[in-house]
């Protein structure tokens, strides 16, 4: 396995484009079994995540060719309504290929997403949604048979958490059924909104309102479609994370403070300079910060789960005590023991984590666990004295397209071995 040697205290300078967001490409790609015809994905980041999907599309039937950062889907042939387990088992999130498949094959079998690092993600919102549209699931021996009989009856679905994996899979799944659909309480991350923009691109009728509610009219077949996936707004908050640690001046190109404003506040209250334009971000820091303490992890437009570990790990050396309570995942705070043995002071209270901040961080071998918690370990290995070995870098690589090569570019001394 890999890892990511890194020598930290260097401050960051100069420019880097933010990659297209994992989290919009992986529904977009479940999307496309269900549009009829060939359809070019700009912006597609080269992660082992997108990868499994683009595995599962070309079980299912469909051909993908890539072309740099676009994927070229070819889904006119699609025959097979089955997603085998050792496909389902490479990355939790092919639970949204659920819909697609149903609504194209009418038919879908693949076997329950096991949980992960971060907790135990059930998926027992998007089952019961799916039940109440009719479809029959029949859960025995750990597999989801499903099936439509004819065309999906419209419904009300009031989710009790605006789930995004459920948002997805009920919008996929409604897009051909009779009548309207109407999702209450539906999550209203950027990335559901770039998944509807690509839907409607293909034919189908989707609208998303900014209290939350969705809602979906039936049609009657899709086409091919031209899309770009949005900018990933984790990675630009990882990356800020970065300089905001170890001090610099970096502009985010395609960054788009618009899909994060909850956390620009945590960066300026810690002491950071942002200007952000339209499609641009610019961060400033002297890696000096201030504590934060009151940071909640929220459904959006709240802060952001998948930032908490970066910022975790950048506030270890701000001045005074933060405190950051993750709502969203019951296991995500894997990441604290590793930033302690680098010299952070760091108590879990069940959702709290407490951070003393220290004077100095040492490099020391760490190992990551889970996505957000090695982009984490990277931010901190970064402006800790001395050197940082990163192990399990493959979680890492599930998510941040060439880290080495952006970190690299803007000074830090970092290498993959
Ligand atoms: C998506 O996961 C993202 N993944 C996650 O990003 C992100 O952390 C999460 O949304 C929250 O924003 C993708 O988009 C591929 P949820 P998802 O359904 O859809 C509970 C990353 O690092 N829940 O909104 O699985 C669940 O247990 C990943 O890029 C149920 O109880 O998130 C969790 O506590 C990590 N029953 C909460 O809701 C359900 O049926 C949020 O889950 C579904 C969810």
């Amino acid at each position: 396995m890999s890892e990511l040697i890194i020598n930290g205290k260097k401050s960051l300078k100069g420019e880097i484009d933010i990659q297209g967001a994992k989290n919009s490409c992986l529904p977009i790609l479940a999307a496309c079994v269900l549009v009829e015809g060939v359809s070019v994905i700009h912006n597609c980041p080269k992660l082992s995540d997108v990868n499994a999907a683009v595995k599962i599309l070309e079980h299912l039937g469909c051909k993908v060719e890539r072309k740099g950062s676009s994927l070229f889907v070819d889904s006119r042939k699609i025959s097979c309504y089955n997603i085998p387990t050792e496909l389902m088992c490479q990355m939790r999130s092919s639970i949204v290929f659920l819909g697609s498949v149903l609504s194209r094959m009418k038919k879908a079998k693949l076997c329950s997403p096991g949980g992960c690092e971060i907790g135990l993600r059930p998926i027992d919102l998007h089952l019961s949604a799916l039940r109440q549209l009719g479809v029959s699931i029949d859960e025995s021996a750990g597999d989801l048979n499903c099936e439509i009989k004819n065309r999906l009856k419209p419904g009300v679905i009031s989710l009790s958490f605006p789930s995004v994996g459920a948002t997805e899979n009920i919008m996929l799944a409604s897009v051909f059924s009779e009548g309207k659909t109407v999702i209450l309480n539906a999550a209203r991350e950027p990335e559901v909104s770039d998944l509807a923009l690509f839907l409607n691109k293909s034919g189908c009728r989707v609208k998303l309102d900014a209290q939350g509610t969705v809602v979906i009219e039936g049609v009657k077949n899709t086409h091919g479609v031209t899309h770009s996936v949005l900018s990933d707004r984790i990675v630009s908050l990882t990356y800020m994370a970065a300089v905001a640690a170890a001090g610099g001046d970096v502009t985010l190109n395609r960054a788009c403070a618009s899909d994060f404003l909850a956390a620009i506040p945590v960066f300026e209250r810690a002491g950071c300079r942002i200007i952000s334009k339209k499609n641009s971000l610019r961060i400033i820091s002297n890696g000096k910060l201030s504590c934060i303490k009151d940071i909640r992890t929220m459904p959006f437009p709240g802060f952001p789960t998948d930032a908490q570990a970066p910022i975790m790990a950048m506030l270890c050396k701000g001045k005074g005590t933060s405190v950051i309570v993750e709502n969203i995942f019951e296991n995500r705070f894997k990441h604290v023991s590793q930033l302690n043995k680098m010299g952070a002071k760091i108590k879990v209270e069940g959702r709290v984590a407490i951070i003393d901040g220290v004077s100095e961080l040492y490099g020391a071998p760490v190992e990551a666990v889970d996505l957000r918690g090695g982009g984490a370990l990277v931010v901190a290995a970064l402006c800790a004295e001395g050197k940082t070995t990163v192990s399990g870098i493959h979680h890492v690589d599930r998510g941040y397209e060439k880290i080495e090569e952006c970190l690299r570019k803007l000074g830090a001394d970092i290498e993959r071995r």
